[in-house]
C-alpha cells in the first residue's frame, strides 16, 4: 500500500521554513503556503536550518529582489549537501518568467520544486513527487485560476490583531516599466460575499484591523459584479464588525468621488492613503503609461485632504525612469513637496525583461539614478518628520501589534493614519486598542505614553 503524504510527512516529524521577499501580496500568498504545508502535516520551523522544506516565495518587481533570491538560494549549497533530505522549493513571481524559472532549475540542482502564483494549490502534489517519488517538478501555469479555487486555500495566518485579505488578483494597466501584468496575469476580483464572510469570520476570532489587498484595489469589480470598490468598502464597514480597515494599493486615475466619500464617512476606514505617482513630471507620466497628469493627480491628492481632514498620504515614486530629465527629476521633488507625504517608497528604475520601457532609448546611467534617489530620500525623510512632528500633544487611538524593537519594556502599534508609535506599557495590551498621547516625534516614529482608559 503506498503511504500517504501526511503520513510520511507526520512520521518523518518534517518542519517548513518559508522565506518571503516583496509585497504584502507575496506575505499573503506565504500565509496561504504555510495553510497548506501545515494540512499536509508539516510543521513549522523556527530556523531555516532545521527545516526539511524551505520555500522561497519570490518577487520580481526590481532586479536586486532577483539577485537577493539567486544569492540566498546558493547559499544553501553547503547545508543541501549536509543533509540529503533537504527540500528546497522555489515560487512566487519570479518563477512566472519560463527562463528564470528554468535557470534556477539549471543553477541548483538541489532545487526540486519550481511553480508559480497561479498553482500553488497543488503544492500537496508537488511534495508527493519530490518526497515520494524523488522527482524535480517545474510547474509554472501562465493562466489565472479560477475564483473557486482559492476560496478553498486554507491559510495560516500571523498572530492577531492584524490580517490581509486578498480582494483581487492581477493588474490590467501595463504601466510600461511593471512586469506585474505579465506575471500575475489578468484581472479579476473576488466575490463581494466571499470577501465579507471571510472578513467576518476574522472580526469573530479577534482580528482588529482588516488590509484589503490587490495591486489595484479601485478597479475592483470591474466587469465582473455591481459592486465597485466604494461599495465593497462600505459592505465591510457596515456589515463586518471589524474595527480597523485599510487598503491598498490605489491607482490614482481609478478613485472615485464615493470613494473618498466612503473613507469619510465611516470611523473604522483609516484615514490613510496610499497613491502611488511614480513621477511628478506629466510627460514622463505619459510615457509610463499611467493614465492622469501631474495637475489630475495634484488636484486628487488635494480633494483627498479636503474631504477627509488629517488623512496621511503615502506613496510610490520611481527615479531614472528611460528619458527622465534634470528638470523632470526636478518635477517629482517639488510635487513630493506640494503634496507632503507622510511616507514615501522609492525605487530606481530597474528595466525588467519584456516589459516596453527596458527597450526605450534614452536609459539613465547608474551614477544619476543614485544621485537623484539619494536627494530624493533626504527630502522625503525631512517631510515625514514635519509631519510627525505635527503629531506631537495630540490624542490617538493605537492599535498595539507587539513589543517594541529596540525596548522590550515597551510596547507598539499604529494610529489611525498608520503611523507607528512605541510607548512604556505591558504586553496584555497587545491585540487590542490603548489611547496615548504623543510626547516626542522621532524620524520615522512617534514616542508616546498610554493614557487610562
Ligand atoms: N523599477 C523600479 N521600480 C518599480 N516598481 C515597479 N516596477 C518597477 C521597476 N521596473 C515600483 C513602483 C510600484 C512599486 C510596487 O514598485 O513604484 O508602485
Ligand atoms: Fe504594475 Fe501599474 Fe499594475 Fe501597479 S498598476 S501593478 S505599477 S502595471
Amino acid at each position: 500500500m503506498t503511504q500517504s503524504l501526511y503520513e510520511y510527512v507526520q512520521t518523518h516529524g518534517l518542519k517548513y521554513y518559508i522565506e518571503t521577499y516583496g509585497c504584502q501580496m507575496n506575505e499573503h500568498d506565504s500565509e496561504k503556503l504555510a495553510g497548506i504545508l501545515q494540512a499536509v502535516g508539516y510543521q513549522r520551523a523556527e530556523e531555516m536550518q532545521e527545516a526539511d522544506l524551505i520555500l522561497f516565495n519570490t518577487c520580481c518587481v526590481r532586479d536586486h529582489a532577483e539577485k537577493k533570491v539567486f544569492g540566498n538560494i546558493g547559499a544553501l549549497k553547503p547545508l543541501s549537501l549536509r543533509k540529503k533530505s533537504l527540500i528546497v522549493a522555489v515560487c512566487g513571481c519570479m518563477m512566472q518568467q519560463q527562463d528564470v524559472a528554468e535557470k534556477l532549475m539549471k543553477t541548483f540542482p538541489f532545487v526540486k520544486i519550481v511553480f508559480g502564483t497561479n498553482n500553488m494549490n497543488e503544492l500537496p502534489s508537488m511534495l508527493y513527487a519530490a518526497l515520494m517519488q524523488k522527482e524535480r517538478v517545474l510547474n509554472v501555469r501562465q493562466s489565472s485560476i479560477s475564483s473557486s479555487v482559492i476560496e478553498d486555500v486554507p491559510m495560516q495566518r500571523k498572530e492577531r490583531p492584524l490580517a490581509t485579505v486578498n480582494i483581487m488578483q492581477g493588474c490590467n494597466n501595463f504601466c510600461t516599466y511593471c512586469i506585474v501584468p505579465y506575471v500575475r496575469g489578468r484581472e479579476w476580483s473576488r466575490a463581494p460575499e466571499d470577501i465579507l464572510a471571510e472578513i467576518r469570520g476574522l472580526a469573530q476570532e479577534g482580528y482588529q484591523e482588516v488590509m484589503l489587498l490587490g495591486q489595484n484595489v479601485n478597479s475592483y469589480g470591474k466587469g465582473t459584479g455591481d459592486v465597485d470598490f466604494a461599495g465593497l468598502l462600505e459592505r465591510v464597514a457596515t456589515q463586518t464588525g471589524i474595527a480597523r480597515i485599510r487598503f491598498m494599493t490605489s491607482h490614482p486615475k481609478d478613485i472615485s468621488e464615493r470613494l473618498l466619500e466612503q473613507m469619510a464617512k465611516h470611523d473604522n476606514i483609516c484615514k490613510q492613503l496610499h497613491l502611488p505617482v511614480q513621477s511628478g513630471s506629466s510627460r514622463i507620466l505619459q510615457r509610463m503609461n499611467r493614465g492622469y497628469s501631474r495637475e489630475e493627480y495634484l488636484a486628487l491628492a488635494h480633494r483627498a485632504r479636503q474631504m477627509i481632514p488629517g488623512i496621511a498620504l503615502t506613496t510610490d515614486i520611481i527615479v531614472g525612469f528611460p528619458g527622465e530629465s534634470q528638470e523632470d527629476y526636478e518635477q517629482t521633488l517639488s510635487l513630493v513637496r506640494e503634496v507632503g507625504y507622510d511616507a514615501a517608497f522609492t525605487f530606481v528604475y530597474s528595466p525588467r525583461n519584456g516589459t516596453p520601457a527596458a527597450s526605450f532609448p534614452e536609459q539613465i546611467p547608474e551614477e544619476i539614478k543614485q544621485q537623484r534617489i539619494v536627494r530624493l530620500v533626504e527630502l522625503q525623510g525631512e517631510l515625514t518628520y514635519q509631519s510627525n512632528l505635527a503629531y506631537v500633544g495630540k490624542k490617538e487611538r493605537v492599535l498595539i501589534e507587539g513589543v517594541s524593537r529596540r525596548d522590550e519594556q515597551s510596547i507598539c502599534g499604529r494610529t489611525d493614519s498608520g503611523k507607528m508609535v512605541n510607548m512604556p506599557g505591558p504586553k496584555e495590551k497587545i491585540g487590542g486598542f490603548v489611547w496615548a498621547e504623543i510626547l516626542e516625534a522621532k524620524r520615522t516614529t512617534l514616542l508616546g505614553r498610554m493614557l487610562d482608559d
